[in-house]
């Protein structure tokens, strides 16, 4: 007998009217962090931390666009694929934020499929 993949399993990870339109929440599936947001009525999840240095982005994580950037040094990803739109940009003067993103090469946030079920918000984990 095999067991499924994490990949293949629904966790129930919050109840969906603990998470408010236009709020972000971290929780753990085992030792994995993600973060959760809800925009208007579509929810999101990705891994909490960003990968430049591990900042959470559900605190102070700003989203405009489709887009999420991090407060610490802006690193902005796509909500959809995970993309890196911008590497480590701030500050820009002296360029700190530039010599900082060269710490660590640009890769992409993990995002994972989510769905409302029962009052709950369950997870799939992508990878
Ligand atoms: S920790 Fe997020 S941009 Fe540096």
């Amino acid at each position: 007998m095999s067991l499924p993949l994490d990949s293949d399993v629904w966790h129930r990870v919050i109840k969906s009217d603990r998470i408010k339109s236009g709020k972000k929440k971290m929780k753990n599936i085992g030792l994995r962090s993600i973060m959760i947001l809800r925009e208007d009525e579509e929810i999101r999840v990705t891994d909490a931390l960003c990968r430049h240095m591990a900042w959470p982005l559900a605190y102070g994580g700003k989203v405009k666009d489709g887009c999420i950037t991090c407060p610490l040094h802006q690193t902005k990803y796509d909500l959809d694929s995970g993309e890196v739109k911008e590497w480590s940009p701030f500050p820009l003067f002296p360029m700190y934020g530039r010599l900082l993103g060269k710490m660590r090469r640009p890769s992409p946030l993990a995002v994972h499929t989510a769905r409302e079920l029962d009052g709950w918000v369950e997870v799939r984990l992508s990878n």
